[in-house]
């Protein structure tokens, strides 16, 4: 008897001992999804957290580095931080660190965006996070475009237009002609760089480095035409229009003063009346260009591409570039 009740016993210690188990085991599961719950409530709460945080250095970030030319719904220096999310949004965030580390040209009103390339990527993208938060139902004070569509200017040709040129000093300027001509012509050098042929719909060919959509038809050498007579590289003085074409005034060394008139005759040629004085010796001009035009002189001897001009001569003489 007592080994049968000993057995009941032990099935009821074995069953209770099975319960406590369950129990147990019930309750350390409930301990760690208690646990889990913490966890997840921890980690969404910082995230949440993190996020605000995040934010406000987004935000303290943004008024130390951007501020200065970006505000959140007008245009400034720079576009509105309104444009900026439109651009950019929560997708574009690796286009957006590309952009600020190494900016390009894209408004030509606006000058080019300096590069930000000390700022860390952790505080782009907590200023990426600000400059979408901070605009959210926001929308541009002045209208949604950033720019008016390009309208060409209705300017009677030629004109001279400033820009920065490749190939050429900073210090250039463009004179457009008819039949999509454009000449740059180099206020460093006192000299004709090269001729391309542009489309007028689009000015912004005219600015930025690299914007030239063609590759030029015609260059000429890097050294001033009046090279022979002086070692100095010549001094600009300054252009005037003589009936809207350009006419260049520089000075060599000597005493020597030269004006270029720049212009496009009726037939397409493009004239270079020279006006020079101060001469008092022989000079010679290199006539070697590049590309698809020849240049000759109405005056003076040539020879192997070299034109000798006496000194009346060269007071006043014509080189004209041509179709070959
Ligand atoms: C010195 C002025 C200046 C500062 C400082 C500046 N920007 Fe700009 N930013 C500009 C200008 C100007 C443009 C427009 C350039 C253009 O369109 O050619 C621009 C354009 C942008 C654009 C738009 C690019 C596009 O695709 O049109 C973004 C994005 C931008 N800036 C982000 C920033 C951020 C982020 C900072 C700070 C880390 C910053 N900028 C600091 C002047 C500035």
């Amino acid at each position: 008897m007592s080994s049968g009740k000993g057995l009941i016993q032990r099935r009821e210690s074995v069953v209770s001992c099975m319960e406590k188990t369950q129990l147990r085991m019930k309750h350390t599961y409930g301990r760690l999804r208690a646990l889990v719950r913490i966890i997840l409530l921890g980690g969404a709460s910082g995230l949440a957290l993190s996020t605000a945080f995040g934010e406000e250095i987004g935000e303290r970030a943004y008024q130390t580095h951007c501020m200065a030319c970006h505000l959140v719904d007008v245009r400034a220096v720079g576009p509105s931080l309104v444009y900026i999310a439109q651009t950019y949004p929560e997708s574009s965030l690796d286009e957006f660190k590309k952009w600020v580390k190494n900016p390009g040209k894209k408004d030509p009103r606006m000058i080019q965006m300096p590069a930000m390339g000390h700022v860390s990527d952790a505080d782009l993208k907590d200023i990426h996070s600000f400059v979408l938060n901070s605009t959210r139902g926001k929308t541009e004070k002045g209208g949604s475009k950033r720019f008016p569509d390009f309208v060409e200017p209705k300017r009677p040709l030629p004109y001279v237009v400033r820009g920065f040129f490749p190939d050429a000093s900073p210090a250039s300027v463009a004179i457009v002609m008819k039949n999509k001509v454009s000449v740059c012509w180099d206020t460093e050098i006192c000299r004709i760089r090269y001729i391309w042929s542009n489309s007028r719909t689009n000015l912004n060919n005219y600015f930025g480095p690299n914007k030239l959509q063609v590759e030029p038809y015609h260059k000429e050498l890097r050294e001033p035409l009046f090279l022979t007579l002086s070692e100095e590289s010549p001094e600009f003085l300054g252009y005037r229009l003589v009936d809207r074409s350009p006419e260049f005034h520089y000075k060599l060394d000597g005493g020597v003063e030269v004006r270029e008139l720049v212009k496009q005759a009726e037939n397409g040629e493009i004239q270079r009346h020279f006006t020079a004085s101060g001469i008092t010796e022989e000079i010679k001009i290199n006539l070697s260009v590049e590309g698809k035009l020849v240049m000759t002189s109405d005056s003076g001897r040539v020879q192997d591409n070299w034109l000798t001009l006496t000194p009346s001569e060269a007071s006043q003489f014509t080189l004209t570039l041509n179709a070959k």
